[in-house]
């Protein structure tokens, strides 16, 4: 009783620190519809002949989606970037190397410096790499590693200590910050990350204003877009490096992290893979849909993630000129997993999976597998676009850890080596209540 009591003022602090962090999620207390059948079929219909393969159509659609929703592609802004400083010679008991480099986006007084911290795993021939941007700060994505920290110092610790950090792993999953490493090297990926706040601050107002000063012949008006290029400036740093394998690049980031993953695909066709996990609205979600946020409230309550001009569809997004089915389309026939959460309505896995399946017809049309997946709950790994749905909410837990890495083993490793490594889809949704729909082949 004593203990409980000394503990209330603790307690205390979780539940509103805990209740704080999951508003922007709405909690997950109820579950993504399974059925897909009796839903709006995506509109605007695809024109797959055109899109498919024609760089005019492909250009035309995607200077939609710049006027309408994600401002334009900074095209030809400088990227610079320091050498790599190496952090630790011997990482993870000596399986590999941790860098860093300094990547400067921008010209003139205005330019911004960002770091990108990269885990090298020893191989004989260039690895792939998944390069990913994060909420947090690459002190709490490589805790206890002298990267730098956001006070410019080398980080001591991690920045997700104590009741926050408690509270974001329990709500939001034990990756969501720190990097999985390991696992990424025991599937032989190399892993690169970078804080994107660095880049572009996520604040409304503070970061219009940096977009708007980076000083290059093109600006970014949204941090969705400014994100995008900074995917693609680490990419150009990590192309040049002899230890990765320039062919095998996959970009991962969750939420709003993993719409900008999808935007940097179709924008910068370097791209290799895409995993975009619980990308929600003005990512795979279809503007038009009613479940879930809902464009409307995310770009209310996150103005600058989009451009200026996406405010004039909010009333009213079936005016809007595209719907996310077509920025998939615009991926083909890059591999695409879109990851999802039961309980993570807040995202609309539901119209997620809509979304895909609309596209599917021009990775059909592009030559590749496209979606083969019948229901949600179907996990198809090889297929070129992916659906992952696992039971709980808006985070990244160890599954999806096993998910990401299966699908790139897919894509990226020899046909003989994906056989083992496939697997299906989560079975603990089959205890989920209101699922006899769906075709997971689970016991
Ligand atoms: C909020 C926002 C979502 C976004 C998410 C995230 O919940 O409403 O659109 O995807 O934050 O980035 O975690």
């Amino acid at each position: 009783m004593i203990w409980f009591l000394k503990r209330i003022p603790l307690l205390l602090v979780i539940g509103v620190t805990a209740l704080i962090m999951s508003n922007c999620t709405m909690l997950g207390l109820n579950y993504a519809s399974l059925e897909v059948a009796n839903k709006p079929v995506p509109v605007p219909p695809i024109d797959v002949a055109a899109i498919s393969g024609r760089e005019t159509a492909r250009d035309a659609l995607k200077t939609k989606f710049e006027d309408a929703l994600y401002g334009p592609w900074p095209a030809g802004m400088p990227v610079s970037a320091s050498g790599w400083r190496v952090i630790e010679p011997d990482y993870l008991n000596g399986r590999g190397t941790l860098e860093e480099a300094e990547i400067t986006i921008g010209s003139g007084a205005g330019a911004r410096l960002f770091h990108l911290v990269a885990a090298f795993p020893k191989a004989d021939a260039p690895s792939p790499v998944v390069i990913s941007q994060t909420f947090s700060t690459n002190c709490s994505v490589f805790p206890d590693t002298a990267v730098t920290a956001t006070n410019g110092l080398p980080c001591d610790g991690s920045e997700m200590d104590g009741v926050v950090g408690m509270a974001a792993t329990s709500i939001f999953g034990t990756y969501i910050a720190l990097a999985p490493v390991e696992r990424y090297f025991d599937a032989g990926l190399a892993y690169a990350s970078f804080y994107a706040s660095e880049l572009v601050p996520d604040k409304n107002g503070e970061a219009q204003a940096v977009m708007a000063n980076l000083g290059g012949p093109v600006n970014p008006t949204s941090t969705l877009m400014a994100w995008a290029y900074g995917f693609s400036a680490a990419l150009d740093v990590l192309e040049a490096d002899p230890r990765i394998d320039a062919s095998r690049t996959a970009l991962m980031g969750h939420s709003r992290h993993a719409k900008s993953a999808l935007i940097t695909g179709v924008w910068d066709r370097r791209v290799d893979a895409v995993i975009a996990h619980q990308s929600g609205f003005a990512g795979a979600a279809l503007s038009r849909s009613t479940a879930g946020e809902g464009l409307a409230r995310m770009a209310k309550s996150y103005p600058h993630w989009v451009a200026p001009q996406a405010q004039a569809y909010l009333d009213d997004p079936s005016t809007l000129p595209v719907d996310q089915h077509e920025l998939l389309a615009l991926l083909a026939p890059t591999p695409v997993l879109l990851g999802n959460g039961r309980r993570d309505v807040w995202s609309d896995p539901n119209s997620t999976f809509r979304s895909a399946e609309a596209a599917s017809a021009v990775y059909k049309a592009d030559g590749t597998t496209g979606m083969t997946a019948t229901g949600m709950k179907d996990f198809l790994p090889s297929d070129a676009l992916s659906y992952w749905l696992r039971a709980g909410g808006h985070s990244i837990v160890s599954k999806d850890i096993d998910a990401f890495t299966t699908f790139l083993s897919a894509h990226f490793n020899d046909p003989g080596e994906i056989e083992s490594s496939v697997q299906t889809a989560d079975c603990t949704l089959n205890s989920q209540e209101n699922n006899a729909e769906g075709g997971a082949q689970c016991p």
